[in-house]
């Protein structure tokens, strides 16, 4: 879509339940051209990872704590594999199906991501109807989430990974494919944005060769009835408040559920905190003030 004189309409009833559930769906956000070019673009990052097949490392909840590929992920555009995509060092299913998620500043070093991420009016124009003073984009990454192989997210407050005091940050999520239970949508606690942040994922300071990162506390306990599923068709944008909790099953279907995701905190108004594993890097991003729609 979206530059028509009904978006501000649009984006007046996102703002409104991002405010009441912590979540917002504008279907057809992106034109189908739109999400070809993504998808155009990802699978030639995509084509970049398979012809480096020895650089296998995975995205793993057990392991990310002395993930040194993950913290120099900061300001690249890293490639981290699905656990069980991998043994004993080697692939076990085709490469081109083996992603998890390609990043952390997609948005800063690859031009078209940039574009649907900063130099987009109607991303701007979202930001403005959610209060954002200065948006600032510190993470744009590229979740694929395969047929098969693609594994779950836990439970979790964006803000945990992404903190900044007080906090105000939202995520903007593009369903590159129709996204459905069966291939691994997300699920939203509605209305648990208005909830403390629960833990906080951060930098040990251990200079001795010890863990990276920690935990600041273990997983709440939440229960599944808790959740609701938000299935969306390809092309529409999720947004996504800093502290809504939310999680994804593993894909046990045979579709692919491909998603570009972005996270902006407010700068103006609230203050990155310096432990996050993600340190302040110059792929922080201000929203272009010239976008064109
Ligand atoms: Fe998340």
């Amino acid at each position: 879509m979206v530059a028509n004189k009904n978006f501000d309409e649009i984006a007046a009833k996102a703002a409104q339940d991002f405010e009441t559930n912590g979540y917002a769906v504008i279907e057809d956000f992106i034109t189908q051209d739109e999400i070809a070019t993504m998808k155009c673009e990802a699978d030639k990052l995509v084509q970049e990872a398979c012809s480096n097949p020895d650089h296998l490392v995975t995205f793993n909840y057990d392991t990310i704590y002395k993930n040194d590929y993950y913290n120099k992920s900061q300001d690249k555009a890293s490639f981290f594999y699905e656990p069980n995509a991998i043994k004993d060092g080697k692939l076990v299913v085709p490469a081109g199906i083996a992603l998890s998620k390609i990043g952390h500043a997609l948005h800063a070093v690859n031009d078209t991501f940039k574009q649907f991420t900063c130099n987009d009016a109607r991303v701007q124009a979202l930001f403005e109807k959610l209060n954002f003073e200065d948006p600032t984009v510190v993470q744009g990454m590229l979740i694929f989430k395969n047929p098969k192989v693609g594994s779950e997210f836990i439970p979790h407050q964006d803000a945990q990974y992404l903190t900044s005091d007080p906090v105000k940050l939202a995520g903007f999520w593009y369903a590159l494919d129709d996204a459905s239970v069966e291939n691994g949508c997300l699920w939203f606690i509605p209305g648990s944005h208005k909830w403390p942040l629960a833990r906080r994922f951060v930098r040990t300071g251990d200079e001795n060769g010890g863990d990276l990162f920690k935990w600041t506390k273990p997983m709440p306990d939440y229960n599944d009835d808790q959740f609701v599923p938000a299935p969306v068709k390809r092309g529409s944008l999720v947004i996504l408040h800093g502290l809504v909790v939310h999680k994804s099953a593993p894909n046990t279907s045979d579709k692919s559920r491909q998603a570009y995701a972005f996270h902006a905190y407010d700068k103006a108004n609230s203050e990155w905190q310096p432990d996050c594993w993600l340190t302040p890097q110059p792929t922080f991003l201000p929203l272009a003030k010239s976008a064109k729609a």
